[in-house]
């Protein structure tokens, strides 16, 4: 159980290494939703860490919500991190694919 816990604590230390380094290198540069989808949110999101998204009918401003907040699992997003116009522009793109549930 312990090398278990163990194993986990690793994971999550190497992924938050990388997410920061994914951010820090494009602070301001998202071109897209979609992008920052796949960035960030996307490493939990698709990867059964945090919930599926997509397809749910999910309202933009709940991502907005959680992105900047956080909850649980899920962590908060500072403004230098993702800004709010980062936001609109995942939240759209999240209730894009609500919509089509693809
Ligand atoms: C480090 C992993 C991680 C990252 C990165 C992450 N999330 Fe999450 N997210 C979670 C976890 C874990 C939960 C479940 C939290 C709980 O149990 O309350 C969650 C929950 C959520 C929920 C609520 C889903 C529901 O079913 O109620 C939303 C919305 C959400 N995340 C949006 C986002 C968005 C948008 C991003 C990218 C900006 C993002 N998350 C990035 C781990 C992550």
């Amino acid at each position: 159980m312990k090398v278990l816990w163990y194993a986990q604590l690793c994971a999550l230390v190497a992924f938050f290494s990388i997410t920061t380094n994914t951010i820090a290198e494009s602070a301001n540069e998202w071109q897209s939703g979609n992008q920052i989808y796949k960035n960030i949110c996307g490493h939990c999101h698709e990867a059964g860490v945090g919930p599926k998204l997509s397809g749910r009918d999910l309202p933009a401003d709940y991502f907005k919500t959680m992105a900047r907040n956080g909850r649980a699992g899920m962590p908060a997003f500072r403004p230098t991190e993702l800004s709010d116009k980062d936001l609109d522009k995942i939240s759209a793109y999240l209730v894009s694919k609500g919509v089509t549930g693809k």
